[in-house]
């Protein structure tokens, strides 16, 4: 392992005022988005949708870094040039999605474990040839009445340890993604609870297997209500609980943090983390790493004029720019 290679890495990706953007969506959730929005689920179309994404004029003021899904990273703009090579030109990183999903835990009915160690090593490889610097691992959870349980928590930090050691080892920078789902009637208080358990037993994890903190991100959701709680929370609160359960129980000298939005409200997400960025300085970079709460509107005006291109480019980047914003805590609704 190359630690001042991670550390300049992790560095770069955590540069201000920029975030990470999740292009990483797999063919199955990306057939989801696309269906509801009337466009088929086909190589070309996912390639179009993609090459406006990677081709956005200007993004690279806001966004420091791009989360592929294997499809993507060998895919081609109409010109014939690979989106990676577009994306170095403009001095953003290439990061790659490699878990493969997620499976059915053995006797936890309802409980996820997410697979992909399988031959990790030989794709690690081959993305780095490809110009990826950094990887990401999702990991989720669900709030229910006796989930997530201790067994999840455990199996799922043991998955996310390996992977962040391999990667490490060809000094790619992992992204480490808890994700603690906002599905349920939870209350804010629960969702802390839940969060920092899950922290304390993955960072132990880390510990154990000898993972290089600082090159790590961690992408997590933000302590949130659920969406059919009763009682919702305004930013301050949701800013306060969050950053008071990554004071305790994520490591000080971790590499950075950054959000993922999780399908909360686009906007919410941004006024969430501007309210995080408000008082004193954090101990730790922190940022955005959207998928939904940046492309939404993007997506949603290429499928209704998939020829102009421009508004839909326009659209995304006022979203990146806006986040940009918030990660200084200067965006205004
Ligand atoms: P969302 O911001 O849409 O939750 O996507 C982020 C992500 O990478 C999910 O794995």
């Amino acid at each position: 392992m190359d630690k001042i290679k991670l550390i300049e890495i992790t560095a770069r990706l955590m540069e201000s005022p920029k975030g990470i953007l999740a292009i990483d969506e797999s063919l199955l959730t990306c057939g989801k988005r696309f269906e509801t929005l009337g466009v088929p689920n086909t190589e070309e179309k996912r390639r179009d949708y993609r090459e406006l994404l990677v081709t956005a004029p200007d993004i690279e003021k806001y966004i420091s870094g791009y989360i592929f899904f294997d499809e993507t990273i060998k895919q081609f703009t109409k010109e014939k040039r690979t989106f990676t090579s577009i994306l170095q030109t403009k001095g953003v990183n290439i990061g790659i999605k490699v878990d493969q999903g997620l499976t059915d835990l053995s006797l936890h009915p309802g409980e996820k474990i997410t697979q992909g160690l399988d031959g990790l090593s030989e794709r690690l490889k081959e993305y780095k040839n490809m110009g990826a610097t950094f990887a990401k691992w999702r990991a989720v959870y669900t709030i229910g009445e006796n989930t997530p349980s201790e067994d999840c928590m455990r199996e799922n930090a043991r998955v996310l340890g390996k992977y962040a050691a391999l990667c490490q080892e060809f000094s790619i920078v992992p992204i480490i993604e808890p994700e603690v789902l906002i599905d349920g009637d939870h209350n804010i208080e629960k969702c802390y609870e839940v969060t920092s358990k899950n922290f304390d037993i993955i960072f132990a994890e880390m510990w154990k297997l000898g993972v290089f903190i600082p090159g790590v991100i961690l992408k997590t959701s933000m302590i949130l209500p659920g969406k059919d709680a009763a009682e919702k929370a305004s930013p301050e609160k949701i800013a306060e609980a969050t950053l008071r359960c990554l004071k305790a129980h994520v490591p000080v000298g971790i590499g950075g943090i950054v959000f993922l939005s999780g399908g909360q409200a686009d906007e919410d997400a941004t006024l969430n983390l501007n309210a995080m960025h408000q008082g004193e300085p954090l101990p730790w970079p922190l940022t955005f790493s959207y998928g939904r709460a940046i492309q939404n509107p993007a997506l949603q005006s290429w499928a209704k004029n998939p020829e102009d291109i421009n508004s839909a480019q326009e659209l995304l980047v006022q979203m990146a720019r806006n986040n940009s914003l918030a990660s200084i805590g200067e965006y205004k609704k």
